[in-house]
């Protein structure tokens, strides 16, 4: 049986790349020892390392006056690392809310500068929407204005770029980085958590413009500041080496496969398929608004809340496995990230009509 793995986070990486990982895993580079025991500074590594940032730069067309770089600590590690090297510009961090994660960030940023919600999500008949900018104000005396761009819990994504001026835009692009054309001069920091698009959990990739590095509050660490970590190419301490090699993997990957252009446009497809088949049903339902309906995590809701575990236990059956929406939402949710193949969501969709035909 062919198993499709929908997790939000970890979630399944292409199997081309694992495939590679494994037949490289022990004599990795003809070194005859593997990528995780080679020194981080030695010319190997560096190569690996230096070939993933180029690529990365490659897939995202970024502009050189931005540095890359692969840091610890996941998505949160940056929640308070934006904050903490921002703080020369202001003490004003300000917030779209859009769902648990945009939360968290104005949470965990509110331990080191005064951080403002200046709008979020809301129900408007039933359905999530995101306000557009043309009904809230950005306070031009901002350090930073922060958003994300997909929220993964809540499956909603904003397809427009917040206006912000000269105040930065910092978007976690965690769930969704890599999986459509960006502008990234659009933003003064792009950051994302590894374990959607990108690879192994741990490791955040930061894309920061070199005008917003060095302006650090002094009592930041080493091992979060832009500033340090952009002198010593990300290798201030000893860097996550297994996940920058497998990160550098998936990049060629993509490139391999032609880009962001066509995962774009089959990320497309994949995301249209499942919400057809939601809508076209009397059994599940899906309650976020038409224009941010994700296309990474499409959550939906059994009319019948008590069918759940059926569904979920009859999915795992039939390899679909996953699928159980986050606890503070319920129902399901399926993660479509770049790895998934059409194939696991037809798989998927087929199960759902037949789910429904029998139990509807
Ligand atoms: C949008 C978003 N931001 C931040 C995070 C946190 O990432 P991490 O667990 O790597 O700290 C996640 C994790 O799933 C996420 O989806």
């Amino acid at each position: 049986m062919t198993i499709f793995n929908f997790c939000a986070g970890p979630a399944m990486l292409p199997a081309a790349v694992l495939k590679r990982a494994q037949a490289e895993l022990l004599n990795w580079n003809g070194q005859g020892t593997s990528v995780m025991e080679v020194s981080h500074r030695g010319k190997p590594f560096m190569a690996v390392a230096e070939k993933a940032e180029a690529d990365l730069r490659t897939l995202l067309n970024v502009p050189s006056n931005y540095k890359v770089l692969f840091m610890h600590g996941g998505g949160r590690g940056q929640f308070f690392s934006v904050p903490l090297n921002l703080a020369k510009r202001g003490n004003l961090a300000q917030h779209l809310v859009t769902g648990q994660w945009s939360d968290i960030a104005v949470k965990e940023a509110a331990k080191y500068m005064q951080s403002e919600v200046v709008a979020q999500s809301a129900n408007v008949g039933g359905r999530v929407c995101v306000p557009l900018q043309s009904s809230w104000d950005i306070n031009k005396q901002a350090a930073y204005f922060h958003y994300c761009p997909n929220e993964t819990i809540e499956g909603v994504e904003i397809n427009w770029v917040p206006k912000t001026g000269n105040v930065p835009l910092v978007a976690d692009m965690s769930s969704n980085i890599l999986s459509k054309k960006i502008d990234v001069s659009d933003y003064g920091i792009i950051y994302a958590s590894a374990q959607k698009n990108i690879g192994p959990s741990g490791l955040a990739v930061v894309i920061v413009r070199e005008d917003l590095i060095g302006l650090e509050r002094n009592d930041t660490p080493a091992i979060f500041s832009y500033k340090e970590q952009s002198a010593a190419g990300s290798m201030y301490n000893t860097p996550p080496t297994f996940s920058w090699y497998l990160a550098g993997l998936v990049f060629e990957w993509l490139l391999d496969n032609g880009g962001i252009a066509p995962i774009e446009a089959a990320n497309l497809v994949k995301a249209q398929t499942l919400y057809r088949c939601i809508d076209n049903s009397d059994l599940y339902r899906n309650q976020v608004s038409n224009d941010n309906r994700s296309k990474m995590n499409v959550v939906f809701q059994l009319g019948d809340g008590s069918l759940d575990s059926e569904f979920l236990k009859q999915a795992e059956l039939s390899g679909l496995q996953a699928l159980k929406g986050h606890r503070a939402v319920g129902g399901m949710r399926a993660s479509i990230y770049n790895a998934m193949p059409l194939e696991g969501v037809t798989a998927l969709v087929e199960f759902m009509q037949e789910f429904e035909r029998t139990h509807g």
